[in-house]
C-alpha cells in the first residue's frame, strides 16, 4: 500500500470518535477485482477527492465504501437519493425547542453538515436518482473548496481534513437520469464490476464456511455461466449480481438449489426467455 495511505490510516485510526457515532463505523470485507482498484480508490480518498463508484446492483459498491471507512475507522453518514431528496434532508432543518421556559429555534444538522464538521464519510447512494436541482447545493462541498454556506443558518462550514464523499450510481438503470455534467465533473470515477473466479470463490468461502463442496462448485460454475451470458447479451447484467448469487447459495442450503436459483436470481429478470435461460443453465450443473 502506498505510504501516504499508511500514514493516513495511522493518523485517522488514532482519533477519538464520539460514542454516539461509533455505531456508524462499518466493517470491511470488500474484495478488489484486481490488484490496484481498491488502492487507487483509497489514494483518491486520501487526496481528498470525491469518489464515484459506477456499477450494477450487487457489485459491492456499498461494501466498498464501508471497507474504506472501516480501514480509517471513520463513521459513515448515508443519503439515499430519490426524487423527494431536498436541501433539508441533506443539510438539516430548523426546529422549535423549549429551553428554561423559553422558546428557541434550533437547527438539527443533517448528514452533510455532520460529516463535514466531524470529519466522517458521506455516502451518497444512487446519486443519479436525485432531482437535477437538488444537488448543486453540494458543488462547493465536492470540489477543492470543501466548504458550504448553510442556506438555513448562514453558517460557513469548512470541511474537516478527514471528511470524504463517496457516491454510487447504477448507470443506465431504469428510473435514473444521466448525471448532470457539472456534478459528475467533481468526482474521480471508478467502474466497479462483479467479481469472478478466485475472488468470488474466496468471498463465497468467507460467507459460507460450512457450505458443501459440491454445491459450492455448482454455484460458482453457474455464476461463471451467468456472467458469460450477460457478456454475450443473452442475459441482463443483473443476472450475474453477487448479491443474488449469495442469496441463492444461502437458500440452497435449506431447499432444492434449483428453486433457490429461481427465487434469488431468475425471478428478478424481466424477460421470460431470460428466466428460462437461467434455469436451463442451472439444470446443466444441478442435474
Ligand atoms: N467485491 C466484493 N467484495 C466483497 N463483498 C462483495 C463484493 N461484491 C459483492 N459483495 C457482497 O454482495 C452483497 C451486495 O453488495 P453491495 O455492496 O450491497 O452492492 P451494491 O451496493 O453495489 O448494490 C453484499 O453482501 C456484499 O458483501
Ligand atoms: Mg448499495
Amino acid at each position: 500500500m502506498h505510504k501516504i495511505i499508511e500514514q493516513q490510516i495511522e493518523k485517522r485510526t488514532n482519533r477519538d470518535i464520539k460514542v454516539a457515532y461509533k455505531t456508524l463505523i462499518p466493517t470491511g470485507g470488500y474484495k478488489s477485482p484486481d490488484a490496484h482498484l481498491f488502492e487507487d480508490i483509497l489514494l483518491s480518498v486520501v487526496l481528498q477527492k470525491a469518489v464515484l463508484l459506477k456499477g450494477p446492483s450487487g457489485s459491492g459498491k456499498t461494501k466498498l465504501a464501508e471497507s474504506i471507512a472501516s480501514l480509517f475507522q471513520q463513521p459513515v453518514h448515508s443519503i439515499n437519493c430519490s426524487v423527494d431528496l431536498d436541501a433539508e434532508s441533506l443539510l438539516g432543518f430548523k426546529t422549535v425547542v423549549q429551553k428554561e421556559g423559553q422558546t428557541l429555534i434550533d437547527f438539527v444538522e443533517g448528514p452533510v453538515v455532520k460529516a463535514m464538521k466531524e470529519g466522517h464519510f458521506l455516502y451518497i447512494d444512487e446519486i443519479n436518482m436525485a432531482k437535477a436541482e437538488t444537488l448543486p447545493i453540494l458543488h462547493s462541498v465536492l470540489d477543492y473548496r470543501r466548504m458550504l454556506t448553510n442556506p438555513f443558518t448562514g453558517e460557513v462550514i469548512q470541511a474537516h481534513p478527514n471528511f470524504g464523499v463517496i457516491a454510487a450510481i447504477n448507470e443506465g438503470y431504469i428510473g435514473t437520469t444521466p448525471m448532470n455534467e457539472a456534478l459528475k465533473n467533481r468526482f474521480i470515477s471508478f467502474s466497479i464490476p462483479y467479481i469472478t473466479g478466485e475472488q468470488l470463490q474466496e468471498l463465497v468461502e468467507e460467507y459460507f464456511p460450512q457450505l458443501d463442496a459440491k454445491l459450492q462448485q455448482q454455484m460458482l460454475s453457474l455464476a461463471e455461466d451467468l456472467k458469460q451470458q450477460a457478456v454475450n447479451g443473452l442475459l441482463s447484467e443483473e443476472a450475474a449480481s453477487i448479491r443474488s448469487l449469495l442469496d441463492a447459495i444461502e437458500l440452497a442450503q435449506y431447499m432444492s438449489p434449483l428453486r433457490a436459483i429461481q427465487y434469488a436470481i431468475a425471478e428478478k429478470l424481466e424477460d421470460q426467455s431470460e428466466r428460462e435461460l437461467v434455469i436451463e443453465l442451472a439444470k446443466t450443473w444441478m442435474g
